[in-house]
């Protein structure tokens, strides 16, 4: 089991969905920790009604290295493979990162590059595009800039709102990230010291989900 600790700062969804799909046998992980920035994230909530080791470390602008360090040890206290951040709410510094170089993902509402940063959907309909999605990247220094794992499409319809829009992305992202997490903890997906690396082929490609990580 690969063993993974979830960084989250809000309604943690994601945090479910990778849960339910362990439970259920379709992602070979375990989530060792769950970590977050906000006392009150109903993710951390979720973590600790499921017996799963919580830390919050509150973020602090004033010292930022320092904060950065403090999550990390947290972190790394749980001896991670892999970490997720799954609705984590802030950028993380070079403290953090050079810790887990090259195994840190993060789940994101748009197709990167497109749409990076805050209110992913709200910029989607704001922009017109017919396409919308999500994307789960590594994490570098930058703003979901990292190298692109695994993307999702869904249509914008018409009447959307950001709401509307936002749920359906949602539901991909519920099956993409658990995917994502199997596929590296099957040996399928390879995070080298030289970047990602897709091993196996994908399994006959879907038409939106590239590539297609199985059924939801
Ligand atoms: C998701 O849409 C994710 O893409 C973005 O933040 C949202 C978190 O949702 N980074 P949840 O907390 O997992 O429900």
């Amino acid at each position: 089991m690969l063993r993974v600790v979830v960084l989250a700062s809000g309604r943690g969804s994601n945090l479910e969905a990778l849960l339910r799909a362990i439970d259920a046998g379709r992602c070979h992980a375990a989530v060792v920790a769950v970590a977050g920035d906000k006392p009150e994230a109903h993710a951390l909530e979720l973590a600790r009604q499921r017996g799963i080791a919580t830390h919050c470390v509150p973020f602090r602008r004033a010292a930022r290295g320092a904060w950065d360090t403090e999550l990390a040890e947290a972190v790394a206290e749980a001896e991670p493979e892999l970490v997720v951040l799954a609705g984590f709410m802030r950028l993380l510094g070079p403290a953090f990162l050079d810790r887990f170089t090259g195994r840190v993902l993060n789940v994101h509402p748009s197709l990167l590059p497109a749409f990076p940063g805050l209110s992913a959907p709200a910029q989607t309909l704001a922009a017109g595009v017919r396409l919308a999605g999500c994307t789960v990247h590594l994490v570098d220094g930058g703003v979901d800039s990292g190298a692109i794992l695994a993307q999702a499409a869904v249509p914008v319809l018409p009447g959307d709102d950001e709401a509307t829009l936002h749920a359906r992305i949602q539901r991909e992202e519920h099956a993409l990230l658990p995917g994502v997490v199997d596929a590296i903890a099957r040996g399928a997906l390879s995070l080298t010291t030289t970047g990602p690396r897709w091993v196996a082929a994908p399994v006959a490609a879907g038409v939106l989900r590239s590539p297609d990580l199985g059924t939801r």
